[in-house]
């Protein structure tokens, strides 16, 4: 069978990552793409050679071209500027949307069979904005937020915990900002509930606490470290744990931003909920029935991710 074809529309910090990755795991060849000259060709030569190294064989192509992402099964979307220190995702709008309808245009008319994962930032009104402007269905169009979010919250609680993080299942409802929602309820160590943990004294109350309001931040914490950028390799490793869901038809159950259709009483709108991906992209969407606190905290999320899509519309109309 032939290689799957990866495109990564973004060759910067993510886009770099999300190559490297894609050749380690094997997942196919891998075209980088983006509007810096060079850039892309040099990473791309640059992974290539270490192919003999690490013992992958992929084909690795640079291009500046759209016409380069032609028949890709797959796209990874980084393009865009990332947050500096003081910036919040949301002040990204303006300049991203402008790349999402670009990157959008390229898409339709170069691989409108692929599977989509938008990473760009602000994510739930970045993804909502490049299913406009590539016309894909819905569920072939996903932001990647979830994993990640979920990610930094098992890191936190395996770190407390003193536990293995592949024991520790955890996941994360809403926007992808610092209204998202970790599920302390469904979180697990072991398969033993968070809730159950404390009252066996693995873990207190206030440290979960603090837990759950770092992972909230854990972009922020981040982007205030670095200084020059925001995160990358934690963003690659979860776009990737989708990718290959869908590559390898695995039906993992992901939280991601999916665009619901009434589910949770959101209408039209990308949130992050748990889904099913497999070969034909989002194929289910988990619907969990919450609490009255936890709704609480979704709708409180859902109405600032609606906000940006609203003025995501009202930047659009401008021009
Ligand atoms: N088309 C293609 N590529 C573009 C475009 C465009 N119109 N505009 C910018 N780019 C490229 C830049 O040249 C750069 O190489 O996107 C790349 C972005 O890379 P980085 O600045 O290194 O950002 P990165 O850390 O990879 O994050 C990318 O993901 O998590 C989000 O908030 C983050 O929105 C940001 C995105």
């Amino acid at each position: 069978m032939a290689r799957a074809k990866i495109a990564l529309v973004g060759a910067g910090n993510i886009g770099g990552t999300l190559a490297l990755l894609t050749a380690m795991k094997e997942l196919g060849d891998v075209v980088l793409f983006d509007i810096a000259e060079g850039i892309p060709q040099g990473k791309a030569l640059d992974i290539a050679q270490s192919g003999p190294v690490e013992g992958y064989d992929a084909a690795f192509v640079g291009a500046n071209d759209y016409s380069a992402i032609a028949g890709a099964d797959v796209v990874i979307v980084t393009a865009g500027v990332a947050r500096k220190p003081g910036m919040s995702r949301d002040d990204l709008l303006g300049i991203n949307i402008k790349v999402m309808n670009a990157v959008g245009q390229g898409i339709k008319e170069n691989c409108p069979d692929a599977f989509v994962i938008c990473i760009t930032n602000p994510l739930d009104a970045m993804v909502w904005v490049l299913r406009e402007a590539c016309g894909l269905p819905h569920n072939r169009v996903v932001g990647m937020a979830g994993v990640l979010d979920s990610a930094r919250f098992r890191h936190f609680l395996a770190e407390e915990m003193n536990v293995s993080v592949e024991d520790v299942s955890a996941f994360v409802l809403g926007g992808h900002g610092d209204t998202m929602v970790p599920m302390v309820r469904h979180s697990t160590v072991a398969g033993i509930p968070l809730p159950d943990l404390i009252e066996m004294g693995w873990i207190a109350k206030d440290k979960l606490d603090a837990i759950v309001d770092r992972t909230r931040n854990g972009g922020a914490e981040i982007v205030g470290l670095l200084k020059t950028g925001s995160a990358f390799y934690a963003p690659a490793s979860s776009a990737i744990a989708m990718a290959e869901s869908y590559l390898k038809d695995k039906k993992r159950v992901l939280p991601c931003a999916a665009y619901l259709e009434g589910q949770y009483g959101v209408q039209g709108l990308y949130v992050g909920v748990p889904t099913v991906i497999g070969a034909n992209g989002v194929e289910r969407i988990v619907e969990l029935k919450l609490n009255a606190e936890e709704q609480t905290m979704l709708d409180h999320s859902v109405e600032s991710v609606r906000g940006l899509v609203e003025a995501c519309k009202t930047i659009s109309a401008d021009g």
